[in-house]
Order: C-alpha cells, then sequence, then structure tokens
C-alpha cells in the first residue's frame, strides 16, 4: 500500500469504528428518544477536545459464533477531553453494539481509562447505557467488572467519580455507579436495579415496573442511589459540566476560583425577612443560603431525597464552598437516617477533595420513634458525627435557630473541631426544646398548677423563663463554644472573611491505616 492507500485505510477504518451497530441500530437507539455513545461525547466535552483511545479493539471471544460479529471498539468509546478547557477522562458505553454489554476487552478499555484518570489526576467521567455482562463471554465479563469495581475504589477520593447513568444498568453493574462520587440519571430511560422485574416476579410474585423499582424518581428521591435527576440526556450532561466546574481535578487541587462581581461585604438583607419570628415556623433554609452565596448560585445535590437535610456546591468570592443545612421547612429540619446518610456522604467528598464546608444549623434533635431506632439511627447518626469530625477542610458554622440535643454536637459544633462557629441573636442552644425541658424540671409544678386549672399559664411562664435563660446563644458564646454571635446581615462578610483566614489552613488526623467509620 502507498502512503496515500495507508491514509485511506486509516480512514475507512475510523468510518468504521464509529458506525457503532450500524444505522439500524442507530435509527432505534434515537427512536427510544436516546443519543448514540459519540454524541452524548460531543455534547459533554469542549467542542473538538475529544481524543479517543483504543478505537479498534475488538473483543477475544470464540463462542456463539462471536468471531463473525466484531465492531471496532467492542461497544465503548474511550478517551480523554476537556470540560471549560480543564481535563477529564470519558468512557461511553455504545448501545448500538452488543447493548453497550461489557466483555473483557471493553472493561480493559475502560480500565486504561480509569487508570489514565488516576495517573494524571483529572476526573473521570463514565455514560452507562449497557445490558450488563456480555452474556457469550461468562465469567472474563464477570472478571472485568471486579478490575474496574478495583479501580473505582482505589480512585476513590483521588480523583472525582462521576457516573452518568443513561440506560438500563443492572446487575452488579451497579456497583461501579454505586462507587463513584456522583450518579446522574434520565428520568424515564435510565434505570438501577441489581435484579429487574422479571425476577422479582418469579422469586416474591411482585409485579413492579422498572420506571417505578429502578427509575430516575425511585433513586432520586426513595433510594438515594442518585444524585441529580434530568428531564432530558442534553440538561443531564449540561449539568454534569455545571458540576465539574465546582470540582478540583483531584485530591492535591484546588477548586477552580472564578471571577464574581458579587461584593464579598454585601448585606443579606433578605435574611430578616425569611427568618419567621416565631422558633416554631418552618422556612426555607435554601432562600436564606440564596441570600448568602455568590450572585444566589446554588447546585444542590441529592435535592429530592432526605429533604431535611440540604446539601451541595456553592461559591464565596469565587471560590467553591461545600454547603450543608438543616431544612426547617421539610420534618422541622430534624435528622434521621436517610438525612444524616445524605450529610455524611457530601461532608466526606468535600473533605477528599478540599472544599470548605459551610454548615447553617437550625435541628431541633434526632427524630423520634421505632422506626428510626430499628432502622439504625445510632449508628447512621453517627456516620454524620464522624464525617464532621474527621474532616480537616475549614469548617465554619452558623446556627440560625435551634441547635438542639446530640444534634448540636454533630452539626459541626465548636468540640469536633469547627474552625469558626457563629450564631445568629436568634439562636437557641439547648439540651433540649422549652416545651420537652418544662416538662421534666418542673413536673411537680405542672402537675399542681393542673390540678389548680391554670395549667396554660403556668407552661406559657415557664416556657418564658426556660427561653429566657437557656435559649438565647450566650450561654455557648460565654464558653466560647461560640466565637460570635453575629447579626444576620452580616453573614456574607464573615463567612467570607472566615474562609480567608482559613486558606492557609494545615491539619492532619493521626497517623493510622484508616478509621472505622460505623457503616
Ligand atoms: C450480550 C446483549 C446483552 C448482554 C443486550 N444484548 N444485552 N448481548 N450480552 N448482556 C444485545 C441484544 O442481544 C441485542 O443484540 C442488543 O444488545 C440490544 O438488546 P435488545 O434486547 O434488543 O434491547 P432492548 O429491548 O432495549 O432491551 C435492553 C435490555 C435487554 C433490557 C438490556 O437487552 C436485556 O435484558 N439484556 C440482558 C440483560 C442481562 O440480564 N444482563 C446480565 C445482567 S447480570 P442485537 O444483535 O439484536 O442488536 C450482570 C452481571 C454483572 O450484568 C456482574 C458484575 C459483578
Amino acid at each position: 500500500m502507498s502512503y496515500l492507500e495507508k491514509l485511506k485505510d486509516l480512514a475507512d477504518r475510523e468510518t468504521q469504528a464509529e458506525a457503532g451497530g450500524g444505522t439500524y441500530r442507530i435509527a432505534k437507539q434515537h427512536e427510544a428518544g436516546k443519543l448514540t455513545a459519540r454524541e452524548r461525547l460531543e455534547m459533554l466535552l469542549d467542542p473538538g477536545s475529544f481524543v479517543e483511545l483504543d478505537k479498534f479493539v475488538t473483543h477475544r471471544c470464540t463462542d456463539f459464533g462471536m468471531q463473525d460479529q466484531k465492531f471496532p471498539g467492542d461497544g465503548v468509546v474511550t478517551g480523554h477531553g476537556t470540560i471549560g478547557g480543564r481535563m477529564v477522562c470519558v468512557f461511553s458505553q455504545d448501545f448500538t453494539v452488543f447493548g453497550g454489554s461489557l466483555s473483557g476487552a471493553h472493561a480493559a478499555k475502560i480500565c486504561k481509562i480509569m487508570d489514565l484518570a488516576v495517573k494524571t489526576g483529572a476526573p473521570l467521567i463514565g455514560l452507562n447505557d449497557s445490558g450488563g455482562a456480555r452474556i457469550q463471554e461468562g465469567v472474563e465479563s464477570l472478571g472485568g467488572y471486579a478490575e474496574i469495581f478495583w479501580r473505582n475504589v482505589q480512585a476513590s477520593g483521588v480523583v472525582p467519580q462521576i457516573s452518568v447513568v443513561l440506560g438500563p444498568c443492572a446487575g452488579g453493574a451497579v456497583y461501579s455507579p454505586a462507587i463513584t462520587d456522583f450518579i446522574f440519571m434520565v428520568e424515564n430511560s435510565s434505570y438501577m436495579f441489581v435484579t429487574g422485574p422479571d425476577v422479582i416476579k418469579t422469586v416474591t410474585h411482585e409485579e413492579v415496573t422498572k420506571e417505578a423499582l429502578g427509575g430516575a424518581e425511585a433513586h432520586a428521591e426513595k433510594s438515594g442511589v442518585c444524585h441529580f435527576v434530568a428531564p432530558s440526556e442534553k440538561a443531564c450532561l449540561a449539568s454534569v459540566r455545571k458540576l465539574v466546574g465546582f470540582l478540583p481535578q483531584n485530591n492535591l487541587d484546588e477548586a477552580p476560583v472564578r471571577k464574581v462581581d458579587d461584593a464579598v461585604d454585601r448585606l443579606c438583607n433578605e435574611i430578616l425577612k425569611i427568618l419567621p419570628n416565631s422558633p416554631n415556623k418552618p422556612y426555607d433554609i435554601r432562600k436564606l443560603i440564596a441570600d448568602v452565596i455568590d450572585h444566589g448560585e446554588f447546585m444542590e445535590v441529592h435535592a429530592g431525597y432526605a429533604q431535611n437535610i440540604v446539601v451541595g456546591f456553592a461559591r464565596m468570592a469565587g471560590k467553591t464552598v461545600g454547603i450543608v443545612a438543616n431544612q426547617p421547612a421539610f420534618l422541622a429540619g430534624c435528622l434521621d437516617v436517610a438525612a444524616s446518610l445524605k450529610g455524611a456522604r457530601f461532608v466526606r467528598f468535600c473533605d477528599a477533595f478540599n472544599i470548605p464546608l459551610i454548615t447553617f444549623v437550625d435541628v431541633p434533635g434526632f427524630l423520634p420513634g421505632t422506626s428510626q431506632e430499628h432502622g439504625g439511627i445510632i449508628k447512621h447518626g453517627a456516620k454524620l458525627l464522624y464525617a464532621f469530625a474527621e474532616a480537616t477542610v475549614p469548617k465554619v458554622t452558623l446556627i440560625t435557630r435551634k441547635a438542639y440535643g446530640g444534634a448540636y454536637d454533630v452539626m459541626a459544633s465548636k468540640h469536633i473541631r469547627a474552625d469558626f462557629n457563629f450564631a445568629y441573636p436568634t439562636a437557641e442552644i439547648a439540651v433540649m426544646g422549652p416545651e420537652g425541658a418544662i416538662n421534666i424540671l418542673y413536673r411537680k409544678e405542672i402537675a399542681a398548677a393542673e390540678k389548680d386549672g391554670n395549667l396554660q399559664e403556668k407552661r406559657t411562664r415557664l416556657v418564658d423563663l426556660y427561653r429566657e435563660k437557656f435559649a438565647n446563644p450566650y450561654k455557648a458564646a460565654e464558653l466560647g463554644y461560640i466565637d460570635q454571635v453575629i447579626a444576620p446581615e452580616e453573614t456574607r462578610r464573615m463567612l467570607i472573611s472566615s474562609l480567608n483566614v482559613l486558606a492557609g489552613k494545615r491539619e492532619r488526623g493521626p497517623a493510622r491505616k484508616h478509621g472505622n467509620i460505623p457503616l
């Protein structure tokens, strides 16, 4: 072959690889409302930035007539590209080739790109759309999955790992996304389950649709497996780009700093309107957060799950922060099993990737009840406590209203080494709320008042007395547990100046193999 012929041959091979499973199967993919693996990468990455690797890899299977069915690339497109000019490593499963199923060769391609991500310190983004293990390959495929899982674990806390589920993801295959930091799903086209509806029907006689079992809504609201839901693939991939913009490239890097024109000393005039006068009236903590952060831009994580705690990313003076906040508008902001799990996982992500934490506290305590106790609130609540206590990133805490009982300790209190602890004058820091406290402290007086027929009057007086004495931030401030009581208008200025002071914070835990978080 002449040089020109060789170039033509290369171009032909590339065209063949780019054709995936062929026009018929691509049309089928489009009919199902799904994009192809390559279209997705185009949408995810900066234009023209994608560099493909292993384009000509094929499977090695010779059973079931597979030697006659080879598609260059073998059902997964891998490589690197940029998002906002910063490098990311990507793989995108191609459902048009053997249903995106995972062969040994397909797995090796993913592993190679995972290794590149760790070696170069770049985030890893996996676009999943697969029928699972390549049935014709048997154990070679299972081994391939396990190689991916192992790498997911090694990469955890080293580079951000993002899984985007854009089709089926079933069986053991769900465990790779589960180990990664964030899972995105699309309404009506993404599914994740360990066993599908047919197996469930056979084993337990339960009838359930795949949407109800493992669709985006189920995982975003019920199981908490999914962190972000989008109405379309386009919106989903735009959301992935947005998330990447908040994150550092790896654990040794700082998050990118964005130029902002939101003044660092801007007064937060909305907060007084948002905070109700009554300590028992709900309000939406997200409105308060929006008034404090740069331009009110908050990327909420797990928005549909455990809504009694709000977590997500924002910027303060252009720098990424992780926000954790009790949500008084949902279950009065109580901590329960789900909220503890959600909060703990987010805190650990931020800590692993050098993202300072701002914690807004308004918590009446842990949710009481047998379902919580039997559901393990002790061990799950301990996870949140553990996560805050082990985090060595800058930690700034603000008590807006209630901080009662064990939840006061857990929510990044001074005692578990938050760096700066602030409170509004409206804060109530106590062992429990006034109503519960007076029942215990004044049992006899209350019983006597009941006999005398002036119970309500007595209770009101005792509650006022208790509130005056304990339900304020000053006892904690006297003890140095609160560094400063601040006016709500000053919130943004105070938080930003604290983060600036803490920018050089260096703290290390004791040398050990690893701690033993109560799993
Ligand atoms: C090989 C597969 C495949 C698989 C699909 N295909 N899944 N090939 N191995 N696992 C092929 C089909 O033969 C078909 O090929 C093409 O992909 C598209 O599949 P369809 O069935 O036509 O598509 P659709 O109707 O959309 O259904 C998608 C599906 C279904 C729900 C994913 O294909 C399905 O149920 N597949 C099997 C899923 C499964 O049981 N996988 C194993 C799970 S256990 P042609 O040539 O017709 O285009 C597992 C263990 C992992 O994964 C363990 C890790 C530890």
